[in-house]
């Protein structure tokens, strides 16, 4: 896998070669990687990963030799959660968390913190979780999509991002925490139209083309004007309103 890197002011850049598993994730690799980055402290009773998937967050915890008692790896797949790394420490475990019940069915010890990374843009009522999520514990670190990602592509085609803008994200935010906030923006660059809206289809990320026939989505590959898709991620570092 060959990936150019290279910052310009706040956008980070990315060229895609390969159709790797990991080339298809490289933003989210490198959200991941970034939320982590943000963490000041080394040792925790328990971490909660929402929206673990196949374990960017836990891998770079572990880079970086933050220390926990245990690591609970929270995903709605299954199919996730396998591709989890496994330790003694680490418990998996399936749940929504849109529902009520998830957050029912465990409490934290103090000196505990909440970590997302690109899952939370699919919250179904954001002052759901996030009422939610400042129940549990003092400290969360999140990053979120926002309704930038994929921006000019929904522009065109006239279509609504399925995601939340920063501002609607930042309002209910701040009803539960004090909170720091970043945003981040991102560019993949690809060879052609047509490995764009490849990656469009697995990425996960936008949802809004599938608002759009087939017939349109040909239309749009003649017409999108950039060589590259845009995201947006805001970074939030949040702890308990005093
Ligand atoms: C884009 S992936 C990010 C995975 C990982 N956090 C990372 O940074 O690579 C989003 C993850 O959120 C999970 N997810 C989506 N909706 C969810 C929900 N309602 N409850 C729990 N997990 C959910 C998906 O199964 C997926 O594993």
């Amino acid at each position: 896998m060959k990936i150019k890197e290279k910052h310009l002011d706040a956008v980070k850049e990315f060229s895609r070669f390969a159709k790797t598993y990991e080339a298809h994730n490289i933003i989210q690799e490198e959200v991941a990687h970034t939320l982590v980055s943000h963490i000041t402290e080394k040792m925790y009773h328990t971490i909660v990963d929402i929206g673990c998937g196949s374990g960017a967050v836990y891998k770079n915890i572990l880079k970086r030799k933050i220390h926990f008692d245990c690591y609970m790896a929270l995903d709605l797949s299954e199919e996730m959660l396998l591709l989890h790394p496994e330790d003694n420490n680490v418990k998996k475990i399936c749940a929504n968390f849109n529902l009520k019940d998830t957050y029912q069915s465990f409490n934290l010890a103090d000196n505990s913190i909440l970590l997302s990374s690109s899952a939370l843009q699919w919250s179904k009522e954001l002052d759901f979780i996030f009422e939610n999520l400042s129940k549990k514990s003092n400290q969360a670190y999140f990053a979120i999509f926002t309704s930038n990602t994929f921006k000019t592509l929904h522009e065109i085609a006239n279509i609504q991002s399925p995601i939340y803008s920063v501002e609607s994200l930042k309002k209910s935010i701040e009803k539960y925490y004090n909170a720091k906030f970043q945003v981040k923006t991102y560019k993949l660059y690809f060879e052609t139209v047509r490995d764009m809206f490849r990656y469009i289809k697995k990425s996960g990320v936008s949802g809004g083309e599938k608002q759009l026939t087939y017939k349109q989505i040909k239309q749009l590959m003649h017409t999108y004007p950039l060589k590259y898709l845009e995201f947006e991620v805001l970074f939030v570092e949040s702890y308990l309103k005093a």
